[in-house]
């Protein structure tokens, strides 16, 4: 059997890849990722496909590898995948849930915390040379103890940032499609947590029902004082909105792990804008939790070779055959 692995993997899992009986394994060598027409012409007779992020995975890959029985996503997002055609033709499609809950949680909290208290701000100031004796009203900014956050979505990621959010008192607001049962956090609607939440923290999956939720009428209907937070999937912003909302103060700030396209393209103006602050999608970058990330992602490949339910699947019930 073969399979194509869209880039090197960490830790020594490609050497266990490596060494499954009768498996030819074609990597893509490279830290950038392959061009569609690469992934095309190396998927063509492949059993089994390692994707990242940012491949697509669709009609076009799966009509190129006819024999394909597996894709398994080294993320926990699908969103690059299109999971209804997979499922049409019977390909398991894997993930890789709950490993990477608390790096991403750390991740959002960092953003909440940087971009209320101008951390980024403070730093370039400093290496600027701009640092200025002691006043009342140097570099003020907006506080995070005791203020109230809102969280879109409440999977287990969500639910990390919201017991994080326990430390600083704060109260914790949560839309999602059912609401939970959890005694620690309020369930409203999307405009109530709008209007009433100083940080909104995103935690949902790009969906055609998600893409663009927080659009220029969102960003209106949040206060002047708050703060979004983007640990999700970059599509769920209106970017342009956004940058139209941190020029004009509708809101105080932002913090983005993850834009609409990734790299940010140079020219975009986030970047530069100083109520903003924006790191390169590193919700799940600690080692451990891309080894595990890549462990996870080998076990749901060599389970769909085999004609075994994936450990972690997004269609479950589609089973290739053994
Ligand atoms: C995921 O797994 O979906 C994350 O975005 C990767 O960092």
């Amino acid at each position: 059997m073969k399979v194509f692995v869209s880039r090197t993997l960490p830790g020594d899992t490609i050497d266990a890849l490596r060494s499954a009986p009768d498996l030819d394994v074609d990597v893509w060598e490279n830290i950038t990722p392959p061009p569609r027409d690469e992934v095309l012409r190396r998927v063509a007779g492949c059993d089994g496909l390692l994707s990242m992020l940012t491949e697509r995975v669709d009609d076009a890959v799966f009509d190129a590898a006819p024999d394909l029985r597996v894709v398994s996503n080294m993320a926990v997002g699908v969103d690059n995948v299109d999971v209804a055609a997979a499922t049409r033709r019977g390909i398991p499609v894997g993930h890789t849930p709950g490993i990477l809950t608390d790096a991403t949680a750390d991740i959002a909290f960092a953003l909440i915390l940087a971009s209320r208290r101008r951390l980024v701000e403070g730093v370039d100031l400093v290496r600027a040379g701009g640092w200025v004796p002691w006043y009342p009203e140097f570099m003020v900014s907006q506080p995070v103890a005791g203020q109230t956050l809102g969280l879109i979505g409440y999977g287990r990621i969500a639910q990390a940032v919201a017991r994080r959010a326990r430390g600083f008192d704060m109260e914790v607001l949560v839309h999602t499609r059912t609401p939970p049962e959890d005694p620690d956090v309020t369930a409203v609607s999307l405009d109530e947590l709008l209007e009433r939440a100083d940080i909104v923290s995103l935690h949902c999956p790009l969906t055609s029902e998600t893409r663009h939720l927080i659009d220029a009428d969102a960003l209106a209907s949040m206060k002047p004082t708050a703060t979004l937070v983007n640990t999700a999937r970059g599509a769920v912003v209106d970017e342009s909105a956004l940058v139209t909302a941190l020029r004009q103060g509708t809101i105080a700030g932002a913090g983005l792990d993850v834009t609409e396209i990734e790299p940010l393209p140079a020219d975009s103006p986030l970047p530069s804008l100083p109520n903003c602050v924006v790191i390169p999608h590193l919700g799940s970058a600690t080692i451990p939790t891309r080894t595990l990330m890549a462990e996870r992602a080998v076990q749901n490949l060599l389970a769909g070779l085999a004609g075994r339910p994936l450990p972690h699947t997004v269609n479950p019930g589609v089973v290739s055959a053994p």
